[in-house]
């Protein structure tokens, strides 16, 4: 079985490769095709890949270009982790957006809609071309903004593309581990939008075990989200929001810290990978070992302004993990041998939300055959909940609007009904300053 993956240069491939090495079973991946626009780091990630594939029997065979076309033709299933505009992107997304007073975070508010608006074209493009050159692979959607992009990438591919997170399982994992669960055993009731959801519940043997957290002060203060949010506010929503959900309530203290902070995340992360890739250049260098130390660093460094400015402190040991690769290979099995499985995921709602029409695209529990992704049904969420998710939606609306039209005006008003943007003027300016600084937004009239 043939996998492409689509900004395969990336930092992160590593992970995915490491994954696939511990996979033995039959109809396993034996086949990775790497593309990206940048050479050097193609070069780069395979040294650290041929590290990784050292002394293990058959491990799957690397090889890498920089045409698209090939990288996509008759493959099985595409992962898609592209980064428009790169780390200097995402730090631009973020300065433009705190040189107005609003946040300016890769997924939220509105960073993630500059992101957004450079990418979607991108990622339609790539939709369009894996309908024609692969009509039958399967697109695991990495790429953020993760629910957005994939809704996009919907309106090409149906429900052949699906979208990823790793916080709503890092967050049932979490929960199950504080109430002494199995993660494994549990059923966790998650509904949402990407970087937008709640678990209303946590569900062992028929029973529910969340009254229970919630009802204990010690237990609630004990993990991330606990910290992050506080044990009151916590009590108050009778939920655990997702992590991001801490840019909304917290919105003031997590622009303050953004922009008090030394580097913006976006400008930590360019400076160190650029680091990292310039080592990968050194021909003496420890490919694992430099890759490993820059992954350690970065894991550590996650949502640091958010923990400082609750006080939350360092994350916990156990969250250090990262888990993207794990989620992805659990779903690629899921299809390609048809092994059921039940995964938090990014697809249409069909009739899940009934406040949302059947194609906006979700975060919420699926079943997973060979068949694909299912959305199980659960209940509403709550008024407050329903009202973000709907706002944001529409601002997602806007965004895919603006992409296909080029509408400026349209783009303006994508900012401007975002919840976490407080004025059209600031919109206004808003657009003004990320056309400036991105190349990838000159399609904007
Ligand atoms: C989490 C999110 C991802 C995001 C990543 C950012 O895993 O779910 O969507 O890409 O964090 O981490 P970074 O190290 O790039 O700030
Ligand atoms: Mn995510």
């Amino acid at each position: 079985m043939r996998l492409t993956i689509l900004g395969g240069g990336g930092f992160r491939v590593p992970l995915v490769y490491g994954a696939l090495l511990k996979d033995r079973a039959e109809g396993r991946v034996t086949r990775v095709v790497l593309h990206d626009l940048d050479a050097g780091r193609l070069s780069a990630v395979t040294r650290v890949l041929a590290e990784q594939a050292a002394g293990v029997p058959d491990a799957p065979e690397v090889s890498a270009t920089t045409d698209l076309d090939e990288a996509l033709r008759g493959t099985d299933f595409v992962f898609s982790a592209i980064r428009v505009g790169g780390l200097e992107g995402r730090a631009n997304d973020e300065r433009v957006a705190l040189a107005e007073g609003v946040l300016g975070q890769e997924t939220v508010g509105a960073g993630g809609i500059a992101y957004g608006l450079r990418t979607v074209p991108v990622a339609v493009d790539i939709a369009r071309r894996v309908a024609r050159l692969a009509p039958d692979a399967w697109v695991i959607n990495f790429t953020n903004p993760a629910g957005l992009v994939t809704e996009a990438m919907s309106r090409h591919l149906g429900e052949r593309v699906i979208g990823i997170c790793d916080s709503p399982v890092g967050l049932g994992r979490r929960i199950a581990r504080v109430l002494g669960a199995n993660p494994q055993e549990a059923w966790i009731d998650y509904v949402g939008l990407n970087h937008l959801g709640w678990v209303r519940g946590l569900r062992v043997a028929g029973r529910d075990e969340l009254p229970r957290l919630l009802a204990d002060p010690g237990l609630l203060g004990s993990f991330e989200e606990g910290k992050l949010f506080g044990v009151d506010w916590l009590q108050s929503l009778g939920a655990i929001p997702n992590e991001y959900l801490h840019y909304y309530y917290f919105n003031r203290e997590a622009v303050r810290a953004y922009q008090q902070a030394e580097k913006t995340r976006g400008a930590f992360l360019h400076d160190q990978q650029a680091r990292f890739y310039a080592a990968m250049r050194n021909p003496g260098a420890s490919a694992w070992k430099v890759w490993d130390d820059t992954r350690a660093e970065r894991e550590a460094t996650y949502m640091a302004e958010n923990r400082e400015s609750a006080g939350a402190g360092e994350r916990d040991e156990d969250d250090l993990s990262g888990g993207y690769e794990k989620v992805a290979l659990a779903l690629m099995r899921a299809i390609a041998r048809n092994e059921r499985t039940t995964l938090i995921l990014n697809v249409r709602n069909r009739h899940t939300l009934s406040v949302l029409d059947t194609d906006a695209v979700i975060e919420v529990p699926c079943v997973v055959d060979a068949g694909g992704a299912h959305p199980v049904a659960v209940d509403p969420l709550p008024g407050h909940a329903t009202g973000l998710v709907c706002a944001v939606k529409a601002v997602e609306r806007e965004v895919l609007a603006a992409a296909e039209s080029g509408s400026r005006a349209t783009a303006v008003k994508a900012f401007a009904l975002h919840p976490l943007v407080d004025s059209v003027g600031v919109a206004r300016r808003l657009v003004e300053g990320y056309t400036e600084v991105h190349p990838g937004l000159a399609y904007l009239r």
